[in-house]
């Protein structure tokens, strides 16, 4: 290792400037590399003389492999993920890299820039649907087998959690979301409400608020979240405007 390489793993939130810390965007602006996935770079400003290191969406290791040695040849490196870098994301690949990798990388200063989760700028959107027990289930299958996923949406769906779902669908497999729509249709009441939430915060977001029996899971892409109520979720009517999605803090209290 060379000279005093620095490693932050910076979250950029869901999309807008405003919806990203200044902790993320001071690791970011100090950085002399910074890597990341193309589009997520496209929408830094990144001054001049900073380097670059673009790739795809399915290389996640690969950058953080990259990212760590860079740091290790002394570059003040910042890896950048969509929303939080601990959710679904760069965190993890880097820790998983640091894990296998050089045993040299072990001794990088390494630090950690939350950053604003896609299911929380949704839930703000929405009203609050958060507001009582929820988990977070990506619908990725290069990650893990889709038994795995079967077993944990019917878990959460007998647990009666409210779900948000990451990576609901992908060129790659349209139908997954699909599926996962079938299998809880087969476990909750048909009126549990749910949400589309579409590029959150950015110029062409779309909110598309329905109900488990009606939704058409073809609305989902890779850039949205949607979320699936519990047993007490339920839409509050706000005149005119869409209603707010509540999950209200008490369970149980209307049984
Ligand atoms: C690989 S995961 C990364 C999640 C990210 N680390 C986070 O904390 O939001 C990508 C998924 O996050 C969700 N997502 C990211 N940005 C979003 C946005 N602006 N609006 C809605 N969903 C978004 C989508 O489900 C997308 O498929």
């Amino acid at each position: 290792m060379t000279g005093d390489g620095s490693l932050w793993i910076a979250g950029l939130g869901p999309g807008p400037a405003h919806w990203m810390t200044p902790e993320a965007a001071a690791a970011i602006a100090q950085a002399s590399d910074v890597v990341g996935y193309g589009p997520y770079l496209d929408r830094l400003p990144l001054r001049a003389g900073q380097r670059r290191h673009a790739s795809g969406n399915r290389v996640e290791i690969d950058r953080a492999r990259l990212a760590l040695r860079l740091a290790a040849e002394g570059r003040r490196v910042a890896v950048v993920s969509g929303g939080d870098p601990g959710v679904f994301a760069m965190a993890a690949a880097v820790l998983e890299a640091l894990e296998e990798g050089d045993p040299a990388w072990r001794a990088l200063a390494i630090e950690i820039a939350p950053g604003l989760s896609a299911m929380l700028a949704a839930a703000a959107r929405l009203g609050a649907p958060l507001g009582h027990d929820f988990c977070a289930i990506s619908l990725s299958d290069n990650l893990k087998s889709w038994e795995t996923l079967a077993r944990r949406l019917s878990a959460a769906a007998d647990g009666d959690f409210v779900i948000a779902l990451y990576n609901p669908a992908s060129k790659a497999r349209p139908k997954r979301i699909f599926q996962a729509f079938d299998l809880l249709r087969r476990r909750k009441d048909a009126a549990t409400p749910v949400a589309f939430a579409r590029a959150v915060g950015r110029a062409d977001e779309r909110i598309v608020l329905t109900n488990l029996g009606e939704a058409d899971p073809g609305l989902a892409d890779m850039s949205t979240l949607v979320l699936i109520g519990s047993s007490e979720t339920r839409f509050v009517a706000r005149g005119a405007a869409r209603p707010w999605l509540l999950t209200p803090r008490s369970y149980g209290a209307a049984r």
